[in-house]
């Protein structure tokens, strides 16, 4: 099958997933969900946390306020969205942006998984803590349970279940708007995934 069949297979999926805590809430509130956006062939992949209230409103990752800097950030490393897939562990949006239950991220991240599989990308980007923390334990990487303040912007080499791949740690944009002094860590890493990309 194609990428892009395989890909519409798992919009499909989480599109139907009633038995998820997050579906009356989604369906109340008329949100979507937010499938990953971007290249099938991307080099890299970003991964988030769950959707804010914009991006389920649009069904689109990163498209409020973090979304904004993630793109200036983008900029200033010449990356633009076309190039790059960005994606979240939970696809569904949380009440009140709470952090993401054990019980969903247990149900949301096999599609995580399996959009990883289906993009085999060279370099994964994590944004924030949930993301780093997850991947870091789905790969078995002796990182897995250090806080993201030691490891943000230091390229991890991992075996991932399709290859190798480097993981490399990021905050999370929102810090850098609620925090502007943290906003040259940002940078400095992303010049990391720079060098990373050639
Ligand atoms: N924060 C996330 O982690 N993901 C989004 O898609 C938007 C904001």
């Amino acid at each position: 099958m194609e990428k892009r069949e395989l890909i519409d297979e798992i919009r499909t999926e989480i599109e139907g997933l009633t038995q998820s805590p997050l579906y009356a809430y989604r369906v109340e509130n008329g949100f979507q969900p937010v499938i990953g956006a971007g290249s099938l062939d991307a080099r890299v992949v970003f991964v988030g946390e769950a959707p804010g209230e914009r991006e389920a409103r649009t069904g689109r990752p990163f498209v409020g306020a973090s979304g904004r800097v993630l793109d200036e950030l983008l900029a200033s490393v010449g990356l633009s969205r076309d190039e790059i897939y960005i994606t979240n562990i939970v696809n569904d949006r949380p009440p009140n942006n709470r952090d993401p239950r054990r019980e969903e991220l247990a149900l949301y991240s096999p599609f995580l998984v399996r959009q990883l599989d289906i993009i085999r990308p060279a370099v994964i980007a994590t944004l924030g803590r949930f993301a780093m923390d997850f991947l870091l334990k789905l790969y078995d990487a002796p990182q897995a349970g250090e806080k993201i303040s030691r490891l943000h912007g230091r390229a991890i080499e991992m075996n991932a279940d399709y290859g190798p791949a480097v993981l490399l740690p990021l905050y999370h944009p929102a810090v850098a708007l609620y925090n502007a002094s943290q906003r040259p860590a940002l940078e400095a890493d992303f010049q990391v995934l720079k060098d990373l990309c050639g």
